[in-house]
């Protein structure tokens, strides 16, 4: 049988123009970039850096496979990558390859977060470390690379009161002193951390001009822990996998999501391969599109769930049945969703309009004169 024309397939994926607002940057590291380093440390020969670089090829090679893994699979695979990317010119580095391969991928404006980290042994402070996210960017603005890049300093939870400050801090002032840092991402294993005490320190942020992403209700019994964040309330959310009643979440938790139409970042593959969700149809990302909600297919963590954003959108259209304009509609919605202004915004709207036409899609709900 032939495959209808109106079909969505990779190509048509990869064609889109898209927006990724949900990308961490040592977990989107690719096997190119992790080869880079292998090659270097073989000519330093440091054996514990080899080693670990191996355990990430075998957690890659099992993930390829999608075969499920566990959450704590995945926090430990973070540490793995942080056991590698432990000075600033491998920073800059993974940066500059992230963005490139985003870019390669038809992502027209990209939202990078990542955790300022201190590593003494290699002289890398938090500050050192946002200006090696920087010069990545700045890099590949050099090299023409044709992504308008963002970023948003990363508050791990289980950072100190004193650490996730001083990244307030910092995010506070390269707001004020560069175009690119737009603002705070709440992250890491949603097992541990007490966010009740962060509240203020996002609220300070937030009341300066910070937008805020929050990662919040990946797993079942945090709807109080969500109560309390979703009255800052933030800007987006990443995940919110059981927020509804369904999810074991609440009914007023979904009431004011959609009371502030606080869009959703969903990231299906990492979901699945987290084992936060038992199958792609299972996916609160079907939820959310019934109730007509603002949902942002994302990555999460391209690398380290061996996908991208392409492969993200074809995986959302295969199960939920989509068509080439419903796909669409997702492309472009996302650009509401953005961080990074309105004149951007309005500088992807020109850019979406051209690129529907390039791929023959003309007015709503037809194409190459068709009906989908
Ligand atoms: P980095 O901040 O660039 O080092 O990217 C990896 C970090 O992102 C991890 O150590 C986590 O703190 C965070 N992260 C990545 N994916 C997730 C997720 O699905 N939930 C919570 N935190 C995450
Ligand atoms: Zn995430």
């Amino acid at each position: 049988m032939m495959a209808s024309p109106s079909k969505v397939d990779l190509e048509y994926c990869q064609q889109l123009p898209k927006v990724e607002l949900h990308a961490h940057i040592n977990g989107s590291i690719s096997p190119s970039t992790l080869q880079k380093l292998a090659v270097k440390t073989n000519s330093s020969s440091d054996k514990s850096v080899k080693e670990t670089l191996n355990e990430i090829h075998r957690w890659r090679t099992l993930v390829e496979k999608r075969e499920r893994q566990t959450m704590n699979g995945c926090f430990q695979t973070f540490k793995l990558i942080h056991r590698v990317i432990k000075d600033v010119k491998a920073v800059s580095m993974v940066t500059y390859d992230v963005i490139k391969e985003f870019a390669s991928d038809g992502v027209k404006y990209l939202e990078l977060r990542s955790t300022p980290r201190d590593d003494a042994t290699n002289g890398m402070t938090k500050r050192l470390y946002i200006d090696a996210v920087m010069k990545g960017i700045e890099l590949c603005e050099l090299d023409g690379i044709d992504t308008i890049v963002k970023f948003l300093p990363s508050i791990d939870r289980r950072m100190s009161l004193e650490e996730a400050g001083e990244v307030v801090s910092l995010a506070l002032e390269y707001q004020a002193s560069t175009d690119k840092c737009v603002g705070l991402d709440l992250s890491g294993d949603p097992q541990f951390g007490d966010v009740k005490a962060l509240v203020p320190l996002l609220q300070r942020a937030r009341n300066h001009g910070l937008k805020l992403a929050i990662h919040t209700a990946e797993h079942q019994g945090c709807n109080e822990e969500s109560r309390i964040l979703l009255g800052i309330p933030p800007d987006r959310i990443g995940h919110g996998t059981c927020l509804h009643p369904e999810a074991g979440g609440d009914q007023d938790l979904v009431d004011t999501v959609v009371r502030s139409n606080i869009p959703i970042e969903m990231c299906l593959t990492s979901n699945l391969i987290g084992g936060a969700v038992e199958s792609p149809a299972s996916h609160h990302l079907k939820y959310w599109m019934n109730k007509n909600h603002p949902c942002v297919i994302c990555t999460d963590d391209k690398g380290v769930f061996s996908t991208n954003l392409s492969e993200e959108y074809l995986l959302a259209a295969d199960t939920f049945n989509l068509s080439r304009h419903d796909v669409w509609d997702m492309s472009e919605g996302a650009v509401d969703c953005i961080f990074g202004g309105e004149t951007i915004k309005g500088l992807l709207r020109t850019i979406w309009a051209k690129e529907k036409i390039k791929l023959g899609l003309g007015e709503a709900g037809v194409l190459n004169g068709e009906s989908l």
